[in-house]
Parts: structure tokens; sequence; C-alpha cells
């Protein structure tokens, strides 16, 4: 490792803008979201452009230094932060923001790296377009951050994840490389899937310059409801209902606990449940349709007085107006700040089969609780695609920092042992980034692991790309 060469090469390359170097300056690239991740940098980079980006890793290649891609920074598992060294480049992508291209007649959207969620999202409806990714940091996560993580959210249910809305990609490579990937088409099969190997990579086998992105027609309208709950069972009876009366119309069907929602009511006061007390569960559901608002509220209506009768529900309203529809969902993306602002937590991204869900969590939530009475466990998610947010905070009144200290690995271990036991994964969107890479080998199993490793060190010999996130890899 050359670091000192590596400087003086980007400082050639770059605007004094593009290149941070002073630590208040690199200070907010160095921590995750959460503030569990710290870590130090060489430098701070900042490309405009994928020549930039390609040239920046060349330099980081010859010189063997590592380097961490950073999008919005809102990873929720230390993906994007750099480790201790202070040897690391962060690279953002931000000012790589340009939209490139919209084409009306393919449906398609082509992006660069750094745009931020919700811009794309705009750009696209300013057609009457729909870019149906959405999730609580679309105000600041980027696209490339999304497609690294694969990133999941509210409308998974209906139009998958990102991976489903990504037709292609531009992609620079361990060597510097630039590898044009960008088509927009809905069928291709002409070998290896590169595009599929890079989405949900994290960073570490290339670094994604820009996208094509899959756009489809704005629904006509939308009807949003919260629904109480007695149970979990009732919740995916009503799931399964909603399936089944509404079938594509269904575009969200999100849980939150009672504990989850006292949350909400306790550090955001104005934005408690509209359906009063707390319920042991609150759904929120949303049906988006194209013929017309009287279709979708009848049909709505309709499978709620079913779902009172049969006793899955116990409560429902809907909302009257987009603004009303607009106070659900904020109370909704909103249960993960209320998280932050009470304390540090322990979280997991599972995703556990529908038909097992119930059993899991009566057995992990005993089990956690014979072992730390008092715990809380804060559960909520994306409930239509069998994720769950299944977080672990320290009893009320003690120290959130020690209990997590003392606790963390025992927390995680009980958890990821019955996220097997049901046939679950570790990771339902988050992705593994520093988090989760202890647990990844058992839960892959050893040959699915050994692939990936060697799938690493093909296209990343010298393990310069976000090296230790993901995978376990000693320098070359
Ligand atoms: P970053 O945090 O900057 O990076 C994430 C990972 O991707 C890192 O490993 C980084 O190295 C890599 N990376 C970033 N850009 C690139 C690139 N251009 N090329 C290669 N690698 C890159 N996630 C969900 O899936 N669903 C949710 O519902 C959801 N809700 C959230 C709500 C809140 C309030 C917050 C704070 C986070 C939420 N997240 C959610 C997590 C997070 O927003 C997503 O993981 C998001 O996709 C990360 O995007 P980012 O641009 O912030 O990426
Ligand atoms: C969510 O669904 O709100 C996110 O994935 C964030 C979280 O898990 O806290
Ligand atoms: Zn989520």
């Amino acid at each position: 490792m050359n670091s000192s060469a590596a400087l003086t090469a980007f400082q050639a390359l770059l605007q004094p803008q593009q290149m941070l170097c002073a630590p208040v300056d690199m200070q907010p690239y160095l921590i995750d979201w959460r503030k569990r991740f710290f870590g130090k940098a060489l430098t701070v980079l900042l490309p405009s452009n994928t020549a930039e980006l390609a040239q920046i890793v060349r330099i980081c290649a010859e010189f063997q230094v590592a380097l961490v891609p950073q999008g919005g920074n809102t990873g929720l598992c230390g993906g994007a932060t750099p480790d201790q060294s202070g040897q690391q480049v962060v690279v953002s992508l931000k000012r790589m923001n340009q939209i490139r291209a919209i084409d009306l007649i393919n449906q398609t959207m082509t992006v660069e790296a750094g745009c931020i969620l919700q811009t794309i999202q705009a750009a696209a409806a300013e057609h009457n377009l729909l870019f149906p990714l959405s999730l609580g940091a679309e105000g600041s996560c980027c696209i490339g951050g999304n497609l690294a993580t694969n990133a999941g959210g509210t409308n998974v249910l209906r139009y998958g994840n990102a991976r489903d809305l990504c037709l292609g990609l531009e992609v620079v490579t361990a060597r510097g490389e630039v590898w044009n990937g960008l088509r927009g088409l809905r069928k291709d099969n002409t070998g290896y899937d590169l595009r599929d190997l890079f989405i949900g990579s994290e960073g570490t086998l290339g670094i994604i310059s820009a996208a094509v992105l899959k756009l489809y027609p704005m629904p006509l309208c939308q009807w949003t409801s919260l629904v109480a709950t007695p149970s979990i069972t009732a919740t995916i009876e009503l799931l399964n209902l909603f399936k089944q009366k509404a079938t594509s119309l269904l575009t969200g069907f999100e849980m939150m606990t009672a504990e989850s929602l006292n949350l909400i009511e306790k550090q955001f006061p104005q934005m408690a449940n509209p359906l009063g007390e707390n319920p042991p569960i609150t759904v929120l559901v949303e049906l988006s349709d194209h013929e017309s608002e009287a279709h979708a509220r009848n049909l709505i209506e309709e499978i709620l007085a079913e779902a009172l009768d049969l006793g899955i529900a116990s409560n429902a309203i809907i909302a009257s107006s987009i603004a009303q529809a607009n106070t659900f969902w904020q109370m909704r993306e909103h249960i993960t700040l209320a998280q932050a602002q009470e304390g540090a937590n322990l979280k997991h991204d599972i995703t556990i089969p529908l038909s097992a869900l119930d059993e899991f969590i009566a057995t992990t939530d005993a089990l956690l609780r014979k072992r730390f009475p008092k715990v809380r466990i804060i559960n909520f998610g994306h409930l239509g695609d069998g994720n769950l947010h299944y977080n672990v905070a320290a009893p009320a009144g003690s120290d959130s920092t020690i209990f997590n200290q003392a606790n963390e690995k025992i927390v995680h271990d009980l958890i990821y042992e019955m996220v097997e036991r049901f046939g679950g994964s570790i990771s339902a969107e988050h992705g593994i980034g520093q988090l989760k890479i202890n647990n990844l080998r058992a839960h892959k199993g050893a040959v699915a692991h050994d692939l990936m490793q060697a799938i690493k060190t093909a296209l990343d010999p010298q393990n310069i790309l976000n090296p230790n996130k993901v995978l376990s890899i000693k320098s070359a």
C-alpha cells in the first residue's frame, strides 16, 4: 500500500472540493445512520462522473488502497463505514446525480448512482409514471446504494425489490474498467447475469455508477386503511383475504405491534395511532387502482367488512384524504426514528415463511424473555413479504449501551438460531455489511459461502473493494 502516492494522484485528478481531508469535513461520512459504526479514512472523494470514478479506482488498484463506496449513508448494517485503520478511501457517489434519460415508450429511466430515490420517483411522476421503490429513507438514500443493498421497502409485495426494478447497470470494476450494461431490456439471456451479481453485493464486487430502471403506469388512486387485529395469526389471515380479493391492487401491507406504536406515542405524540388505544397489531393496508376511485373504495370497504365479520379485524378506518393517508404512512415510517431517539437497540431484519411466522415469534419472544426478563421487543415490518423487523431493546430504565455491549452477541445468536429453525433468512432487505458478517457462513452454509468467496476473489483479487463487508477475506 502506498497511501501518500495515492493521495498525490487523487489531488492531480480532482478539484479541491471533490477531495475532503479535514477531519471535520470527513466526519459525516465516517459514521453510520444508527451511530453503531465509526471509522477513519485517508480521504473522502466525490467524483462527478464515471470517468473520474474509474480513474479513482485505477489509482486505488495501482497503490493497493482500499475504498468504500457510499451513497446516502442510510444503510443499517455498517456497509458504508470505513474501518478504523485510517487507510481506506471513502468514495461518495453523491455528485453523480444526473438523470441521463427517460424513455417514455420503453418505460425506463437511466440514472446515475448518486440520484436520490425521491428525485427519481418525482421525475417519473412528472410523466404520470411510477418508480415503485419506496422506503423511509427515500429523501436521502441514493439509487446506487439501493441497488447495492437490493433494498426492499413498502411496495415489494406488488412490484418487487430493487433487483426487480432494475434492467441494466453501468459498473466500475476493481481494475477501474467500465462495464456498460445499460440496456433497457426485459429479456436478455446472454450467459451469466452480471447485473444480478452486482445488485446486492454491497460495494464488494464493483461500484455501480448508473442504472436503467423500470417504470410503471401511475395508479389512478390509492386507498389507505389502518386495521386493528388481535394477533399475528389473524393478521396473516387478513393478508390472505386481501390477496385473494384485491389481487394485484394490494400494494402495501405493513404490520406494527402495540410496542412499536407505544414508542411512536412517546417520541412523536402528534403521530399517535388514529385507531385510538394501540391494539395488539395495527396493519396499514394500501390498495392502488387503475379503474376508478369508487371501484377501490368499494373493494376495500367490502374486504374490511368481511374481516370484521370473521373476527380477524376488530376495528378499521379508511383515510378520507391523501393528507390523512400520509399521516398513516408517517406513523409507520417514523418507528425507526422513534427507536433511534429512544436509544440504541439491537436490530434484526429477517424473513420467515408466513406459515411459520406466528410460531417463530411466540418461541423467540419466550426464549428472549426467559433469558432477559423485561427486555423490550419492538416488532414491525413488511408483513406482506414475511419481512419482520424484530428489534430488541434494553429493559426500560436500564442503560441501553451497557445492555447492548454485554448481550448483543447472545441476542443475535438466539434470534438467528430460531431463524434457521423456522426456515428464514437473517437479512430480508438491509444486507450483511459489518453487522452480520460473522453470521453469514453459518446461515448460507459452507458451499454457498465458499462460492461467494471465489466470486469475490475472481472479481477483486487485491480485495480493495469494501473489504471486510459481507465476507472476511485477507488482503493480498
Ligand atoms: P449507503 O448506506 O451509502 O450504502 C449501503 C451499502 O451500499 C454499502 O455497503 C455501500 O458500500 C454500498 N454502496 C453504496 N453506493 C454504492 C454504489 N454506487 N456502488 C456500489 N456499492 C454502493 N432499507 C430497506 O431495504 N427497506 C426499508 O424499508 C428501509 N427503510 C429505512 C428507513 C430508514 C429511516 C433508514 C435510515 C434506512 C432504511 N433502510 C431501508 C436502509 C437503507 O435506506 C437502504 O439500505 C438503502 O438502500 C441504502 O442506500 P444508501 O444510498 O443510503 O446506501
Ligand atoms: C423499515 O421498514 O422501516 C426499515 O427497514 C427500517 C428499519 O428496519 O428500522
Ligand atoms: Zn424495512
